[in-house]
């Protein structure tokens, strides 16, 4: 069983640190909404961050937007900086579970991770980074499951319906799946879609760093993971996918990562079969392949060189107009979603792995709501409450991990389907 208590002395089940982040605020909702889900219906939070005021502010808001005004009473405030470390010791020395909404993470990240660690407080955050995760598993791992600690990163859209949507479809097959390709479309409402700029920042630094990431994972020493049945084909840098009527490309973020951890972590720690993963994105028809290819090549160009990034960094503040929490909480959420559609093929029950084809194919679906401050604060929300609800069915022993290898033998798919993430098969006829 795992070393983790849920009737700890400590005052709070959840503390949201960065709370008055653009992230951070719908996560605060998001806890406030939920409450009544924690350990013995109900839970104990707090909010946390370097400006008290705002905080303050936060809290007000979220007591207006879901007519609770008790949270302005009832919801403690503290004040903790990344870069006064002591004030991260008390902080976390006082949860159950750090939420942590503050990044970059590359930048902000580390000392968080490092305090929990110290401090007995299991983390979970929703950094899109793999080098910031993969280096939190490197530098801490041995730490954390000394600790009891667990430390679980990448628990927003990026990438929990990716690697939680692998498992879902390995569950759900009657046999031996041994590869799955996801093909993602995410669509915008009719006031257009927003990234913030911590958001728009992970995605310009991670890009940039992205080639220290294949000497991080040298230091790993992986063996490769044993492949069960044909080796899963990749699809072309751009190609026509019948999957999703439309062209496709290689999905280039967090999620194959994670996936591939979670699966490594299955195979060596569980002894389960491999699932092989490919990820694609849907792009449009034939007129936005043009506006995508330059707009790429400028961001893959300017990227690569300090005045380019500050460049682009300085060009999201010209053009996008998500500023206000308020304007964008009320008219940009409406009518985004994202849908996932997942292919798998496998052996079927009785059938051998090793001889033969494939001779057994899946279609799941993951669908929800707008990614990055909607579907991502519920499923941030969701793996908490599934953590502090079902702590037996966690790993035995704290570590560092992603959440596939955390929640997989939870029912946190359940939990996200009553929440607007839903996991399902595609009806049988389109089998
Ligand atoms: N996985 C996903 O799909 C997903 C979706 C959304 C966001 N994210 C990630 O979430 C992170 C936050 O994004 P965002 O757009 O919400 O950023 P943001 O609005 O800039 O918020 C950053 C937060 O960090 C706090 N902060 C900055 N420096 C700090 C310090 N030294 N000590 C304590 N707090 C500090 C800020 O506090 P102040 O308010 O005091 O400035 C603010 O609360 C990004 O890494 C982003 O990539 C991921």
């Amino acid at each position: 069983m795992a070393a983790f208590s849920t009737s700890s002395s400590r005052p709070y089940h959840i503390i949201i640190f960065g709370a008055s982040g653009f992230t951070g605020q719908f996560v605060v909702e998001e806890v406030a909404r939920t409450a009544s889900e924690g350990p013995k219906g109900s839970l104990k939070w707090a909010v946390a961050g370097r400006n008290r005021a705002k905080l303050e502010k936060v809290v007000e808001q979220a007591a207006g937007t879901l007519s609770k005004p008790e949270l302005k009473s009832e919801v403690d405030i503290l004040v903790a900086d990344v870069s006064d470390l002591d004030s991260l010791a008390v902080m976390c020395k006082q949860a159950v579970i750090v939420l942590s909404c503050v990044g970059p993470y590359r930048f902000f990240g580390d000392p968080v991770v490092k305090s929990c660690v110290e401090n007995g407080a299991h983390c979970i955050d929703i950094s899109g980074e793999p080098q910031f995760l993969e280096s939190m598993q490197l530098n801490y791992h041995d730490q954390a499951a000394g600790n009891g600690v667990y430390i679980v990163g990448s628990c927003g859209f990026d990438s929990i319906p990716a690697d939680m949507g692998v498992i879902y479809t390995r569950d759900q097959f009657k046999g031996t799946l041994t590869a799955v390709e996801s093909f993602l479309t995410a669509s915008a409402g009719p006031e257009g879609g927003c990234i913030h700029d911590g958001t728009w920042q992970s995605a310009i630094y991670g890009l940039a760093d992205s080639n220290k990431l294949r000497s991080l994972r040298k230091k790993f020493g992986h063996k490769p993971l044993p492949v069960v049945g044909p080796k899963i084909k990749r699809r072309g840098t751009l190609f026509y996918s019948n999957e999703l009527q439309q062209y496709a490309i290689p999905f280039m973020g967090t999620d194959p990562s994670v996936v591939k951890r979670t699966q490594r972590y299955l195979t060596e720690e569980l002894n389960e079969s491999p699932v092989q993963y490919g990820a694609y994105v849907g792009v449009g028809g034939i007129s936005n392949i043009f506006k995508l290819v330059f707009a790429g090549l400028m961001f893959f160009f300017f990227v690569k060189f300090s005045f380019g990034r500050n460049l682009l960094i300085k060009v999201k503040h010209t053009v996008s107009s998500c500023e206000s929490y308020a304007i964008f909480n009320a008219k940009t959420l409406e009518g985004s979603s994202f849908r996932f559609i997942f292919l798998g093929e496998g052996y079927t029950e009785g059938s051998d792995p090793s001889e033969g084809k494939p001779n057994g194919k899946i279609r799941t679906l993951v669908k929800g709501p707008e990614v990055g401050y909607v579907a991502t604060p519920i499923a941030m929300v969701q793996a908490a409450l599934t953590m502090l609800n079902e702590s037996d069915s966690l790993p035995n022993t704290g570590g560092v991990y992603t959440p596939g290898a955390t929640f997989a033998k939870t029912t946190l798919i359940d939990r996200l389907n009553k929440h607007g993430i839903q996991f399902s098969l595609f009806p049988p006829e389109v089998q």
